[in-house]
């Protein structure tokens, strides 16, 4: 049996792509190589985010040609944004590649597999759903559904618009199906993906039109799904049917993701992110209004080029206002093609790396105050496995997304209920009730 061995790379996004790139090479007779020295087949699926990204997959791919030296039979596939953003110049940079394709030609992979052709093939329409091909999931109580592929935003610091191509949604009935398969295959926990997906639906033909909101109803209304999460969300298209949903369906975690990016409306205009601090702050004053209890978790840039120690103040303000229960946070990265790489006011990198530490400094300190509203509380708890740092505690996460470590008997992928004792800005702590089960 030949064997591959894939490592992925990047977002949700990506992790699905790759449950379907398993699914694809299982049909194909393919099987999995536990070490990458073992393969016959060495793939990857490769992430461009930031500059870091890029940085840390070429050191993976000498590796890669370190193998094919010693066995030139290997072939050597890497898929996704970073290849997307290469196109051909993969072929030129390194030679040893035998086939490259992007985040929308997954299915080509097949196809060059199953080809006699022995030359380099690369691949780059975007073409297709990877969420058509058949999937291998890693767990079997948790599933992705690919909603939409691309993204119609333009902005200036991202490279996505320029990997993953212009969006387009999957019909709803083919979603809703797609969900009840997942039930009757035992997923208990759905998570929507798509580049922006308050904007789902708004390319679907007359006749199929479905809001984002709608189809979250929708999803909810299939028997078997517990919870219902999603990811990523753009502050400029949430609306008011959203949030509503959040607070009204059960099955809709009480979870908002929402990426500020900067507090300072001058960047975000410069960003091109089409909303202002004042309506960011809204949308917060929405959730807060119609989901009190919900999280709120972002994503922030530091350091865009020009930005003033007054504008990352207002980052921190924000950060301070909102109090998120958690953050990711980045230094800025200027993106090959992207109009802020060219930007005058490019910042150096202390500079940048002083204000992150100010900025993690803010955000972990409020998210560390944020998770103190559970302490006393029991929550629900899906159970993923052992805990990282005590193999004899059970980990998993609760419904507002946080990672809860506790003593308890429930098996891996059922609910427990766990009363919390006490909580970082990261995890939550405690023991199971198994009492509050059966009452
Ligand atoms: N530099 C730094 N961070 C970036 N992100 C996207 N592009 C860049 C970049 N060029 C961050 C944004 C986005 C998250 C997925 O990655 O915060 O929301
Ligand atoms: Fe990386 Fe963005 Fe592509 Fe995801 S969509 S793999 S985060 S570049």
């Amino acid at each position: 049996m030949r064997r591959y061995h894939l490592t992925t790379f990047g977002c949700q996004m990506n992790e699905h792509d790759s449950e379907r790139m398993k699914g694809m090479l299982d049909s194909l007779g393919y099987g999995e190589a536990a070490e990458r020295s073992e393969a016959d087949l060495i793939l990857f699926n490769t992430c461009s985010i930031r500059e870091s990204a890029d940085t840390r997959f070429v050191a993976h791919l000498g590796e890669a040609k370190r193998l094919k030296s010693e066995d030139p039979s290997r072939v050597i596939g890497v898929g996704g944004c970073w290849s997307q953003s290469l196109k051909e110049k993969v072929f030129e940079q390194f030679p040893f590649v035998d086939v490259a394709f992007g985040p929308g030609q997954v299915h080509r992979l097949a196809e060059f597999l199953t080809s006699d052709s022995l030359t380099a093939q690369g691949y780059f329409e975007f073409e297709g759903f990877t969420g058509h091909l058949p999937m291998r999931r890693a767990r079997d109580f948790q599933g992705w559904m690919q909603i939409s592929v691309g993204c119609n935003c333009v902005c200036s610091y991202c490279i996505v618009p320029s990997t993953r191509g212009r969006e387009v949604s999957r019909p709803a009935a083919e979603l809703v199906a797609e969900a009840e398969r997942l039930a009757a295959d035992g997923v208990r926990e759905v998570t929507l993906l798509g580049q922006n997906v308050n904007s789902y639906g708004r390319d679907l033909p007359k006749g199929e039109k479905t809001t984002f909101a709608e189809l979250l109803a929708l999803v909810d209304a299939v028997d078997g799904i517990d919870r219902i999460r999603y990811t990523s969300p753009h502050p400029k298209d949430i609306r008011e049917d959203v949030v509503r949903a959040h607070a009204e369906l059960p099955g809709v975690c009480p979870h908002i993701h929402l990426p500020l990016q900067s507090g300072s409306s001058r960047v975000l205009k410069a960003m091109r992110r089409t909303y202002n601090r004042e309506r960011y702050m809204d949308r917060v004053a929405l959730i807060r209004e119609l989901v009190p209890d919900c999280s709120i978790t972002t994503d922030i840039i530091v350091g865009f080029p020009g930005e003033t120690e007054a504008e990352f103040a207002e980052t921190l303000e924000v950060c301070e206002e909102v109090g998120y229960d958690s953050a990711f946070t980045f230094v800025f990265s200027p993106r090959r093609g992207t109009e802020a790489a060219e930007l005058d006011g490019q910042l150096p990198h202390p500079v940048k790396r002083e204000r992150m530490e100010r900025l993690v400094a803010v955000v972990q300190r409020r998210a560390r105050e944020r998770a103190q509203r559970f302490v006393g509380r029991t929550v629900e708890v899906l159970v993923e496995g052992p805990s990282r740092t005590d193999p004899s505690r059970l980990r998993g996460r609760d419904r507002h997304n946080k990672t809860v470590n506790f003593e308890g008997l429930t098996a891996v992928g059922e609910l427990a209920h766990v009363e919390v004792t006490s909580a970082t800005s990261t995890t939550l702590a405690g023991e199971e009730r198994l009492l509050s089960r059966i009452g």
